[in-house]
């Protein structure tokens, strides 16, 4: 037999329904904030994810589906979706539409990672990217929009905020940061020491746990913030407080990705194990020009689906019913069934869900088969039922039967 790669997962029939209610409530919430879908390839050339996503990272460094195509050009599936969008937005000149453009995505992600709980290596995420507004109201209104899918999906988290600056309050911080590690660096993982040169910020998201204690006395970002940044950073802040909005200050969060400019933040549950973060997002006002698109400020967020699903599981959190058929209706011989097609097929047609026997199975066995199913009717047709053109429908909840005209079977059901 051959097996499911590592660190992917199916969805089995009797799970999907719990997929489908994520990505339904996903889709809610988009309306609701005004944002339109926007589907972009599996993969794309790999130097959008190098130039977008960023050299130092470990997505790009160690993660990436990398391969060359039969036309010699090198290839990555996506591990993330934001890379995406922007070229999306640069490629179809969305910059001379009405700002903000503003996009959601349910998209598969690719990262060759250890797969562990809620760690795969492909995966998949709902994500918000608003194009072409720089004002701090638009970051509150994506980390509004995230909070309220987690809401609405009944899961607990902690919302945690960080501002990392932009380019000006970064080199500062850069230099405060060298001068803190310039020390510490024969004790630091190669990673870091390579990043010491190139990309300091990014030492502060080293997993080793030698580096995550020398981080710990690093200096706070959020000290050397320039007056708009500092500004920017505060307006999010009392906008979020003003509408109810609980978060802490983390310092710490510096995202795993290089676009990231002023807002970063992150909703993280302690009830999945090590991979605590179920949605992280932030600003990335430079990644379009970066990419060669015009200066155009952005932010969003992205959510993970399979960690979102586990959240749910593990705390209880209520899944709609699985989708059950409405009615079975069982035939006993030739005739009848024949009969049971026809009125299920006109069921059908009108979008009711109705089942029939495939197996050739006898009357108690189909009953049998019905409450398995957990069809909520069930009608047997013989040849009385035949003759008089009507049947009893059972109600498997309460045991009660009616009789109803073949024809009207579907007003019956509708009245109920
Ligand atoms: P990210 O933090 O790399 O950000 O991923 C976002 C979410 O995807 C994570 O919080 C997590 O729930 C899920 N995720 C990431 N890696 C895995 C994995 N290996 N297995 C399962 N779930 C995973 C981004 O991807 C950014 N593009 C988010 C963004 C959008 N920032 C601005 N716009």
């Amino acid at each position: 037999m051959i097996n499911i790669p590592k660190g992917t997962k199916d969805v089995l029939p009797n799970q999907s329904y719990k997929w489908q209610y994520v990505e339904n409530t996903a889709r809610e919430v988009a309306r609701a904030f005004n944002l339109s879908e926007i589907r972009t390839p599996t993969f794309e050339y790999t130097e959008l994810f190098q130039r977008g996503v960023g050299e130092t990272t470990d997505v790009v460094n160690k993660e990436m589906y990398t391969f060359e195509d039969k036309g010699g050009r090198s290839i990555t599936l996506k591990p993330e979706g934001t890379a995406g969008a922007a070229r999306l937005f640069i490629e179809n000149g969305l910059a001379s539409s009405p700002m903000p453009v503003k996009t959601f995505y349910i998209t598969p992600a690719f990262r060759y990672e250890r797969p562990q709980a809620g760690r795969l290596r492909e995966f998949h995420q709902f994500g918000i990217e608003v194009f072409g507004s720089s004002a701090f109201q638009t970051d509150a209104e994506v980390i509004f929009a995230a909070s309220a899918f987690l809401d609405k999906l009944g899961v607990k988290t902690k919302l945690e905020i960080n501002s990392i600056g932009c380019k000006v309050c970064r080199a500062e911080y850069n230099k405060a940061l060298k001068e803190y590690f310039k020390p510490h660096l024969a004790d630091m993982c190669e990673t870091c020491r390579t990043r010491f040169d190139k990309n300091p910020l990014r030492m502060l998201d080293c997993k080793e746990e030698g580096c995550k204690k020398i981080n710990a006395g690093a200096p706070d970002i959020t000290d050397y913030l320039c007056g708009e940044c500092s500004q920017h950073f505060e307006g999010v802040k009392s906008l979020l407080s003003a509408q109810g909005l609980e978060f802490t200050i983390n310092p710490r969060i510096v995202r795993g990705l290089d676009y990231y400019s002023k807002t970063v933040f992150e909703f993280v549950s302690d009830a999945i194990g090590a991979q605590g973060t179920v949605c992280g997002g932030g600003r990335y006002d430079g990644l379009v020009e970066q990419l060669g698109g015009q200066t155009v400020p952005a932010i969003g967020f992205a959510a993970g689906i399979e960690r979102l699903l586990l959240l749910m599981e593990n705390t209880g959190a209520k899944f709609p019913e699985e989708q059950k058929p409405r009615i079975y209706i069982a035939g006993m011989d030739v005739e009848t069934r024949a009969k049971a097609f026809e009125i299920a097929t006109a069921l059908r047609l009108k979008g009711i869900s109705a089942e029939i026997d495939h197996l050739n199975r006898s009357v108690k066995a189909q009953f049998k088969y019905a409450d398995k199913l957990g069809a909520q009717y069930v009608a047997v047709i013989g040849g009385n039922e035949l003759a008089n053109g009507e049947v009893n429908i059972k109600n498997m909840t309460d045991g009660t039967q009616t009789a109803v005209k073949f024809n009207e079977i579907e007003t019956y059901l509708n009245k109920q």
